[in-house]
């Protein structure tokens, strides 16, 4: 049989019965695709992992708890053979054959009539791997190509311009705390497929330098604003690129609405009818703590954290945080914008409540390789930004789960 090679093809199972024996590990790992492609999914096993018995009990599938017996695989359009006992698996193995039913063996490729491909979903399109007989079957190998080809699709590393769908207008990207690995999967596709790119200074910079030639890189802070408001001049420019036909990304530091002014821009390009789409992207909030070995939340020490802007001082009128509140607040607080007024914001906190001893870390360029951790108390908070000449951009962490890892977690 494994004479020739297998003829791929893509099975349309939406309704159809299809029967899989054992509820082990291989069950596990193939019963999602199953469940997604819409199969009438019936399992035939004396037991499960609590895996697939959650997908039993959560209706997903239907579970007989019992070992094969013949007459099973009767109405099956499709066969999935796990089970551990040999003779189970050769018996069942004969019966599909008499039925007609393709199968899958998960102890010998060479008696199944059918192989699971290594497959993969980027973008609508299903990449699915086969290696061309029995003998040579690799599943690594065949793991190790659909990684390749999915990455590709995704990363715009591989192209396929006939295919391909450009997202038409702009598209604002959260691009993380700076790490280059630290973009989502969808931002990085945008980005390789952008024709002019937008930056900001926080964020995965050295994913400029990826680029081809022929992208456009804009500094937004660079761009002229004569009597405009910086901002108005980036939406304007957003505005203007997408309108000669191109491909534009706004990448912005973390996530685009946290303190990023992305619903502005979104606003802006809606009011000028350019189509837009926003891809989230990890916020320095959360992220930049963990880099430095900080979780914001820990099970007896803080069940809540919050996140403020401390770009102005308490006491100034345009401030909208409360900070008396924050200060009766028993867990953690995060402080992005915080460091030029962290002197003003310990002193208010102390006043309304907040314990002189709390501990205190600042996060310099968290996630990039000029990444440093300060720590101090909000006592001594102001003290120690000046003597360490703590910079922005730094994440100001204020609670008592600066405390709980390990310093060497950094
Ligand atoms: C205008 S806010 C933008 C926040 C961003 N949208 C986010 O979700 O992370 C800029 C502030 O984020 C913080 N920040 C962003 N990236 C950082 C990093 N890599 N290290 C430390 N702080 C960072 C700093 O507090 C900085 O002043």
């Amino acid at each position: 049989m494994a004479e020739h090679p297998a003829y791929p093809v893509g099975l349309r199972l939406t309704g159809r019965r299809v029967v899989v024996l054992g509820g082990g590990q291989v069950a596990q790992r193939r019963l999602p695709a199953l469940i997604a492609a819409g199969a009438d999914v019936l399992l035939v096993s004396p037991g499960a992992t609590p895996s697939v018995e959650a997908m039993a009990d959560a209706g997903e599938i239907r579970w007989e708890r019992r070992p094969y017996a013949d007459g099973d695989l009767a109405d099956a359009w499709y066969a999935l053979i796990a089970t551990s006992d040999p003779e189970a698996n050769a018996a069942a193995s004969a019966e599909a054959e008499r039925h007609r039913v393709w199968c899958v063996r998960s102890d010998d490729a060479d008696l199944a009539t059918a192989w699971t491909p290594a497959t993969g979903h980027s973008e609508g399109v299903t990449v699915a791997v086969l290696t061309t007989d029995a003998r040579g079957r690799d599943p690594r190998r065949t793991a190790a190509i659909r990684d390749a080809v999915v990455e590709g699709l995704r990363d715009g590393t591989l192209v396929a311009p006939h295919h391909r769908t450009r997202t038409a207008g702009v598209a604002l990207v959260g691009g993380g705390p700076g790490d280059p690995d630290l973009i989502t999967v969808r931002g990085r596709r945008l980005l390789a497929e952008a024709d002019v790119v937008i930056a900001d200074r926080l964020g995965p910079r050295d994913l400029l330098a990826e680029l081809p030639p022929h992208v456009e890189v804009i500094d937004a802070a660079k761009i002229p604003y004569g009597r405009f408001m910086a901002q108005e001049a980036i939406n304007n420019a957003l505005i203007e690129h997408a309108k000669q036909g191109k491909a534009v990304v706004r990448l912005k530091g973390g996530d685009p609405y946290v303190f990023g002014r992305g619903m502005e821009e979104l606003q802006a390009l809606a009011e000028a009818g350019i189509p837009c789409t926003v891809v989230p992207g990890i916020s320095s909030s959360i992220s930049v703590p963990g880099a430095a070995g900080i979780p914001v939340t820990h099970r007896g020490v803080a069940h809540e954290f919050t996140v403020v802007s401390g770009h102005v001082a308490p006491d100034d009128e345009r401030s909208l945080v409360d900070w008396p509140a924050l200060a009766r607040l028993t867990g953690t607080l995060v402080i992005l914008m915080g460091v030029d007024k962290i002197g003003k914001i310990a002193e208010t906190l102390i006043a309304h409540g907040r314990s002189p001893d709390t501990p205190v870390a600042l996060v310099q360029e968290g996630t990039t390789a000029a990444q440093r951790r300060v720590d101090a108390t909000l006592a001594t908070v102001a003290a120690t930004v000046a003597a360490e000449e703590v910079r922005p951009p730094a994440v100001i962490v204020v609670g008592e789960v600066v405390h709980v890892g390990p310093r060497s977690a950094e």
